[in-house]
């Protein structure tokens, strides 16, 4: 890296540091050992930046409107953006100040990510360049801010370029259907700004701009004539030679690239904006004048010309930050651990947001492709975003209870812009319907309000079939009891919460490749895990049920849970564990029977977040199983021991080699549930122990092994077993941010939400000596602060005044409420 600061002893294991008093992690050097992503949007329009600012964009749904055109899985890794190109018009010398894509030997280069937008800062020969990339709230379009000071004491002659290569809208055909893309690129180019028309022609009503606030010395829109054939983006043609050819594209690959000249005096700046944006218009108002080929542009214009004006965007990024500190307002802690509170003020809160918008769809290791939003993810990711913003909790509630199906089954997936169940994907995960209980409790207890169970949703968007949320809840819950097994365990169906214990797989014929979907219906393999999840939906909606008056029904709910645990210690109990599932066959998996997976994770967890082994002591040799066989110094292993051959009773779980992803990998997404078991038996050393191994911030010191972003949780760290043990994988888009969050400040800090109140009950680690915290809960704002008095009882003081039991009511909306906690 030429002039940049070398890696030495000391911080050889970091490429970069929290900047906590602006919320930003600053990258010190471009080459980190992945791309280190931030995403921009927060509502419609959403993009990937990386650190040097790979990447890509789209309006709500990364497969059917996708703006720009990315390439997964390159070389490198990361290729393909929103580069710019600076060149001294002089000397002919060129470079990217994001170093890539020509990777040039920058004399300094630092990126900022930040909350929804990205700034990158570079110096090249004296010439500064710094970018702000973000996506202004209310819009569907994203700002480049560029500026550029000349630190030389000469004049300098400069010109800059812009470039992003346009996807044609449905990347998954872009990616793939040439002998048709190839003819079908439109662009058009007026008053300076690029439109890409594709697929504009027929029924289609959506464009893209592209557009810059400096008159023009050319453009280009078709890639090959501004790059040159045979050549790359590290090395354009245009940019060399220091003149764009004022290209159109007719078929091919459009692209959009702006050329502006200029001329800088010694320490001068200049400002410079380019304005990427999605557009529709009326269906009947698409050309102008009627009958033309000539897009209607009346619409778009005004926007256009705002976000180019310096003010807007800088007024636009003001109110992008205000609004930023409005969400992290909701629960802002202070305790003895600054990665603790670095990850619940910002940035796991941060990671929600992004889970939330995206489930699993649209990362540097989701393509945005071939998954939609999950109905069991999006369920467990509301839970910890639900405080945020909970208007829009609800609305995606409504939206995935929509997808569910009259049997009380769901689509395993539907996708955002159809918000239709995907067919490809189909039904049979036999955990999905009760994570919606388990949603909707998060929500009601969260906001209090009960109103959405009387909200009418169809079942499979079909219109007609609507009936009340709550009714679609019982559905969930019938589900399950329709479809048990031999042991009177839940059926497991496809598979549960781990998509690759499939057992129903199997096959009659020796070396016959496993398929997921063979003999599923019929397939009697059962689940302790749903088996646990099903304690907890039930009692979750039985405290829904108490609410509404329906006590009858409410005491059949707990009835249904104790005979569910009835049947988890007779059946799924293994003498120090609780045991995983029963294969097709009827042989235990997670038992000391097994010669391989003898113990999983899931059911130690989930039984016991149902409530499971709290009272006979059950849940605490289950955990001190875990610990013993399961923890490792980089986080809990999904199982033990690792499976070393493909077993086809067992299905994908064992195609991974040992040590990765649910073949006992660290699936980061279980781990909480340990934590939060912990908690719930009064263990807050270990709780926390656990919650340090995997917090991303904490595992800063360790990036060389780690290296994945150490500002957000990756959905798997190599276990144990694999050689490459501590390196992370899937960052962004997993469960585990939301149960991180949820472990952390519901059960460790214990500031918990439940029907009738705020719950604030500890389980600290030993060492603390308290901590104080400020959350907002139902429009009151609780200012909490919490001490240990060793021998002292528990007690909550509110206002001054103690109360019985550790639930503070709620207070009316915009009260201030004082709250003091003593723990032992
Ligand atoms: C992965 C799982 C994932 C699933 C999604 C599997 O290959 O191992 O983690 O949930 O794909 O379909
Ligand atoms: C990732 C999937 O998104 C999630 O739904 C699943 O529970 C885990 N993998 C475990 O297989």
């Amino acid at each position: 890296m030429g002039a940049l600061p070398k890696k030495t002893e000391g911080d050889l294991l970091r490429y970069g540091h929290f900047d906590d008093e602006r919320r930003e992690y600053v990258i010190e050097r471009p080459d980190t050992p992945l791309p280190w992503i931030n995403y921009l949007g927060t509502e419609a329009y959403f993009g990937i930046v990386s650190n040097t600012a790979g990447g890509y964009s789209f309006y709500r749904d990364a497969k059917l409107r996708r703006l720009t055109r990315y390439r997964y899985n390159n070389a490198p890794f990361d290729l393909g953006g929103r580069y710019l190109y600076v060149r001294d018009d002089v000397t002919g010398d060129f470079w990217s100040p994001s170093w890539q894509p020509t990777r040039s030997e920058l004399d300094d280069y630092e990126c900022r990510h930040g909350l929804s937008y990205t700034q990158i800062a570079s110096s090249y020969r004296k010439i500064r360049a710094e970018t702000l990339y973000f996506v202004p709230l209310g819009e569907t379009l994203e700002v480049w801010r560029v500026r550029v000071t000349n630190e030389r004491d000469t004049a300098a002659e400069l010109s800059l370029f812009s470039s992003v290569e346009f996807c044609l809208w449905d990347a998954q055909d872009d990616a793939t259907n040439f002998q048709r893309n190839f003819s079908t690129g439109q662009v058009e180019v007026a008053d300076g700004v690029i439109y890409h028309k594709t697929e504009y022609r027929e029924r289609r009503d959506h464009f893209a701009y592209f557009a810059c606030s400096e008159p023009l010395a050319g453009f280009d829109t078709q890639r090959e004539s501004f790059l040159g054939a045979y050549r790359g983006w590290d090395n354009p043609e245009a940019v060399e030679r220091g003149a764009a050819t004022d290209s159109l594209a007719h078929g091919w690959q459009p692209i959009g690239s702006h050329h502006v000249r200029l001329g800088l005096a010694p320490g001068e700046t200049r400002e410079i904006s380019f304005v990427l944006g999605y557009a529709e218009n009326p269906r009947d108002d698409k050309f102008d004048p009627p009958g033309s080929q000539t897009l209607n542009k009346r619409h778009v214009r005004p926007v256009i010309e705002r976000w180019l004006r310096p003010e807007t965007v800088e007024e636009g990024f003001a109110t992008l930050r205000a609004g930023w500190d409005k969400l992290l307002g909701g629960l802002h802690v202070s305790t003895p651990d600054a990665d603790t509170n670095r990850m619940v003020n910002v940035w796991n809160a941060y990671q929600n947001m992004m889970t939330f918008n995206l489930s699993r769809s649209t990362s540097f290791f989701e393509s945005g492709i071939g998954r939609g939003m999950g109905f069991r993810d999006s369920n467990q990711d509301l839970v910890g975003f639900v405080h945020m913003v909970p208007e829009r909790a609800r609305e995606r509630i409504l939206d995935i209870a929509a997808t569910q199906m009259a049997t009380g089954g769901a689509y395993h997936q539907y996708q955002p812009l159809t918000k239709r169940g995907n067919n490809d994907i189909g039904d049979g995960f036999n955990d999905d319907p009760l994570w919606l209980i388990l949603g909707v409790a998060a929500y009601v207890k969260e906001t209090g309000d009960a109103s959405i169970l009387d909200e009418p949703v169809p079942y499979d968007n079909e219109p007609g079939s609507e009936a009340p949320l709550y009714e679609h809840l019982q559905r969930s819950l019938r589900y399950t009891q329709e479809r048990l097994g031999p042991h009177g365990l839940p059926l497991i169906g496809r598979a549960d919460w781990n998509d690759c214990l499939n057992l129903n797989c199997f096959s009659d014929t020796p070396g016959e490749p496993f398929q997921t979907t063979e003999n599923v219906t019929g397939g009697t393999a059962e689940s302790v895990f749903i088996a646990g999840q099903f304690v907890l939906a039930a009692k979750e909606l039985a405290g829904l049920a108490g609410q509404r008056g329906l006590d009858a029904e409410a005491a059949e709910c707990l009835a249904a849970a104790e005979k569910m645990t009835g049947v988890i210690v007779e059946h799924g109990w293994d003498g120090a564990w609780f045991r995983r599932a029963y294969d097709f066959y009827g042989n235990p998996i997670g038992s000391g029977e097994n010669d391989e997976g003898q113990i999983f994770i899931e059911p130690q967890g989930m039984c016991v977040l149902g409530g499971v082994g709290l009272d006979d002591g059950l849940a605490a040799q289950a955990l001190d199983s875990v610990a013993e066989r399961l923890a490792t110094p980089h986080g809990i292993v999904l199982q033990q021991p690792a499976y070393t051959s493909y077993r086809i009773e067992l299905g994908e779980i064992s195609s991974y080699p040992p040590g990765y992803k649910e073949n006992a990998g660290i699936f980061c997404h279980t781990n909480p549930w340990i934590m939060i078991a912990e908690a719930m038996t009064g263990n807050g050393d270990r709780a926390f122990d656990y919650y340090r191994r995997i917090n991303p911030s904490a595992r800063e010191a360790v990036s060389e092994v780690h290296r994945c972003e150490p500002y957000v949780y990756a959905q798997m760290i190599a276990g144990k077993d694999a050689p490459t043990h501590g390196e992370a994988k899937n960052s962004w888009l997993t469960g585990t941010a939301a149960w991180n969050y949820v472990a952390i400040t519901q059960w460790i800090l214990g500031i918990r939400p439940e029907l009738d109140g705020l719950r604030i009950d500890p389980v600290l680690p030993s060492d603390w000596p308290g901590f104080t915290a400020t959350r907002v809960f139902r429009g009151a704002t609780y200012e909490i602060s919490v001490r240990r008095e060793a021998g002292h009882p528990a007690q909550v003081i509110v206002d001054g005044a103690p109360i019985d039991g550790v639930v503070v009511p709620p207070a009316p909306a915009g009260a201030t409420v004082r709250v003091e906690v003593v723990v032992s």
